[in-house]
């Protein structure tokens, strides 16, 4: 059974617009997203739920909110950690990661 988990329409981001399908990275593993769509939409379509593990507990965090206001989702996106994926536009060739921390290092 295929369960569709791509994220069509937002709340607060009204209409986003999905443009061509692009590739990007992810951790790098080689994905597809539309481009425009919110670097969080492409990953769910993925089966990606894990976007960072906190500093102290080391837990793991996905969408929470999804209207940028939690954190929960904040990964490292072409080097700049904190990036909320869920509402930043999917580019073409962008290189999302993981984020443990405060970085992309994991450190145990
Ligand atoms: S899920 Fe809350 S800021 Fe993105």
């Amino acid at each position: 059974m295929s369960v569709e988990l791509r994220i069509e329409s937002h709340p607060i981001l009204d209409g986003f617009n999905k443009g061509e399908l692009v590739e990007f990275e992810f951790d790098g593993r080689k994905m597809t997203g539309y481009d425009g769509e919110p670097i969080a939409a492409a990953l769910k379509a993925a089966g990606v739920m894990v976007h960072r593990y906190t500093v102290k507990r080391k837990e793991p965090r996905g969408v929470s909110c999804a209207i940028g206001r939690c954190t929960d989702c904040v990964m490292v996106v072409d080097g700049t950690s904190n990036v909320r994926t869920c509402i930043t536009a999917l580019k073409a060739g962008m290189k999302v990661r993981t984020q443990y921390g405060f970085t992309e290092v994991r450190d145990s």
